[in-house]
């Protein structure tokens, strides 16, 4: 596809600020590493802003998936084919390109695995992967994918809920937060390499009482198969009604903690990224407006759900704190 050049499909103003941004980046750590995140997803959004059907291969596939026999969720969105789940995929560790993802992760050894979960826990445990999926029962929930750069999916994962295995090892009075870890390997990770910029491991955290919540998911599969490589093989984090940045895959590490604990995308760009990044359409990111998203496989933008469509069910964790913040 021949890249069509930012500054001839976006409005001058923005285009401007992105060259300001850009020159600032030169000068900022966490704003190099967001030629990853935010320059390129911008990138990504005006060019689909702008008509270019980048996916076309993935728009034929998922509209034949507006059958009756597909998987829908419960607003009755039709889920998105595993052809198209697997093969657009953010994993930084592999490469910044979302298309490239799969391939690169074809060989990705993710048996065998362990997870240990630690920290502020009476019962501390190291879990095998298949000792989770035997422990756990799996139930397959359709959930809708919110990425912070305006693009999401339907996507029917397998899983068990966060709550069990936190139940498990028994979190202490102190412990208020719970922090994620995925895989640290240069040798399986092309882009963990020595001139990295971005802090690996990459980090994530939820405040205890979300990770409690019956939508926390520990992912194992999709589609009723184990999940594929490029998803996060073995295991992922689903928490459907905050941008998927927080949904952080290839999990080895579990610890409870007392404080908010540091992730990857907050501390690269803390006023990019906010800790709690719930999905809000009235809360522009700092580059681009959240108002709207593509749905792949579909054509045009629809507009954006408070937490992404699961407001009912979450909306009280949050009562008393200011939305428009960025947390
Ligand atoms: N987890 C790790 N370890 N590395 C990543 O780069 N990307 C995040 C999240 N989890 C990421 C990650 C982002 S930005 C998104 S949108 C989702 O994974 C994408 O999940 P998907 O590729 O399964 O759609």
């Amino acid at each position: 596809m021949e890249r069509i050049r930012s500054s001839e499909i976006t409005p001058e103003h923005v285009y401007l600020s992105r060259r300001r941004f850009m020159r600032l980046g030169a000068l900022a750590l966490g704003s190099m590493a967001l030629a990853g995140c935010g320059g390129q997803l911008g990138d990504v959004i005006s060019q689909r802003a702008a008509g270019d059907s980048s996916r076309p291969q993935a728009a034929a596939e998922d509209n034949a998936s507006a059958t009756p026999d597909v998987k829908r969720d419960e607003l009755g969105n039709p889920a998105n084919s595993l052809e198209t789940i697997s093969t657009y995929n953010n994993y930084y560790e592999f490469t910044e390109d979302k298309e490239g993802v799969a391939q690169l992760a074809a060989n990705f050894k993710a048996e065998p695995w362990k997870v240990t979960v630690s920290g502020l826990v009476s019962n501390p445990r190291t879990y095998d992967i298949d000792d989770l999926r035997r422990k756990f029962d799996q139930e397959e929930r359709i959930y809708r994918l919110r990425c912070v750069e305006g693009w999401s999916m339907v996507i029917p994962w397998l899983g068990f809920p966060l709550a069990k295995l936190l139940k498990e090892v028994q979190p202490k009075a102190e412990a208020k937060y719970v922090r994620f870890e995925s895989l640290l390997d240069p040798a399986q990770y092309p882009n963990q390499g020595p001139f990295s910029l971005y802090p690996w491991p990459y980090t994530e955290g939820l405040r205890l009482d979300e990770a409690m919540h019956d939508l926390t998911l520990m992912v194992t599969g999709l589609y009723g198969k184990p999940l594929p490589n490029s998803n996060g093989a073995p295991l992922r984090l689903a928490v459907p009604w905050k941008y998927g940045f927080k949904s952080i895959k290839a999990i080895v590490k579990i610890e409870l903690v007392a404080e908010q604990p540091k992730t990857l995308w907050n501390t690269l760009a803390p006023h990019e990224y906010g800790f709690y990044s719930n999905v809000n359409p009235q809360r522009p990111h700092p580059r681009w407006s959240q108002a709207t998203e593509r749905r792949i496989g579909e054509s045009g933008r629809r507009p954006t759900l408070m937490f992404n469509g699961y407001e009912k069910q979450v909306a009280d964790l949050y009562a008393g704190m200011d939305l428009q913040a960025n947390y």
